[in-house]
């Protein structure tokens, strides 16, 4: 399975935030934003991922992230030009697709998610899409989920004022290779983008869509508005200094999925004369 990283957009709830900088360059907490969905889709078992971004970013997430052979992985890159909405990633992303299954991942959506690695191992189907269901207080915010007394899926909202459940859609979704042909017969929606609920829709008729509900451990954040963002690092504050442990450390996961060894590893910890380069090493250390 390849991955998509979609970290473009433009970011406006943030502005003056973002008036010159992508949302996912932006800190939450010790590390970039774009880092955490890094880190989940390398915990999924993806080291073959597109980055797509904004022309204006392109430079700054190639400096940050590089090609990814340091942490073995396979980063390439392409430009959305202009924000036409989350479904013409699969478009842009037509020819690294090619005819396999592919995750998507938005660049503003963090997980922690411990049992990750065993829900996709155990879950993920290779034909039709799954997406995630999470519990929320606000779902009309986003995709929503409505499920039958015994777990059926009845419908599939985009932000509804009258939501039929609590449960809504994270950013982060499994397709396989029907996904580009479904996002070409798409067409904008009244926002004027093309939008991935009407593609889980097609796969929802089709009857090709499994939903997971995410338990009670795990958490689903997003980081879209001020407050969003702040209550993001305060979540990865407290989760760290209480527990020593970092969340959504790239080197970390890659050296768990035995995408580097531990030469590699050290050697990424004395790139960082600080804290982060000590949590590195310090993996070595256990
Ligand atoms: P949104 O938060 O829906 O949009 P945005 O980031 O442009 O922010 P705002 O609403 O404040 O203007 O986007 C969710 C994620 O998807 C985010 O990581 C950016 C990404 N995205 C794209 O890369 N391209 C797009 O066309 C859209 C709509 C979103």
């Amino acid at each position: 399975m390849k991955g998509i990283l979609l970290a473009g957009g433009s970011g406006t709830r943030l502005y003056p935030l973002t008036t010159s900088v992508s949302k996912q360059l932006l800190p939450v907490y010790d590390k970039p934003m774009i880092y955490y969905p890094l880190s989940t889709l390398i915990a999924s078992g993806i080291n073959e991922i597109l980055i797509i971004t904004t022309p204006d970013d392109l430079m700054l997430f190639k400096k940050l992230l590089k090609d990814g052979s340091q942490w073995g992985c396979k980063l390439e890159y392409e430009v959305q030009e202009k924000p036409n909405g989350i479904a013409e990633s699969f478009i842009i992303a037509e020819n690294f697709i090619n005819n396999d299954n592919v995750a998507l991942i938005l660049g503003d959506n963090i997980f922690y998610f411990p049992s990750l690695g065993h829900v996709t191992k155990k879950s993920i189907i290779n034909h039709g899409a799954t997406i995630f269901a999470y519990h929320v207080s606000d779902p009309e915010r986003y995709g929503v989920v409505e499920f039958s007394n015994s777990g059926r899926i009845i419908s599939i909202s985009e932000k509804p004022t009258k939501p039929k459940s609590n449960f809504a859609i994270p950013g982060f979704y499994f397709f396989d290779k029907n996904v580009v042909e479904f996002a070409r017969k798409i067409k904008p929606s009244p926002r004027g983008e093309l939008e991935i609920t009407d593609i889980i829709q097609m796969y929802h008729k089709k009857e090709m869509l499994s939903v997971i509900k995410m338990d009670k451990g795990t958490a689903w954040l997003d980081t879209g508005t001020v407050n969003s963002l702040m209550e993001a690092s305060q979540f990865v504050q407290v989760l760290e200094n209480r527990q020593g442990l970092k969340v959504g450390c790239v080197e970390e996961q890659a050296y768990l999925m035995k995408y580097i060894d531990e030469n590699e590893l050290r050697s990424l910890s004395s790139s960082f004369n600080n804290k982060y380069g000590k949590y590195i090493k310090s993996i070595l250390d256990e």
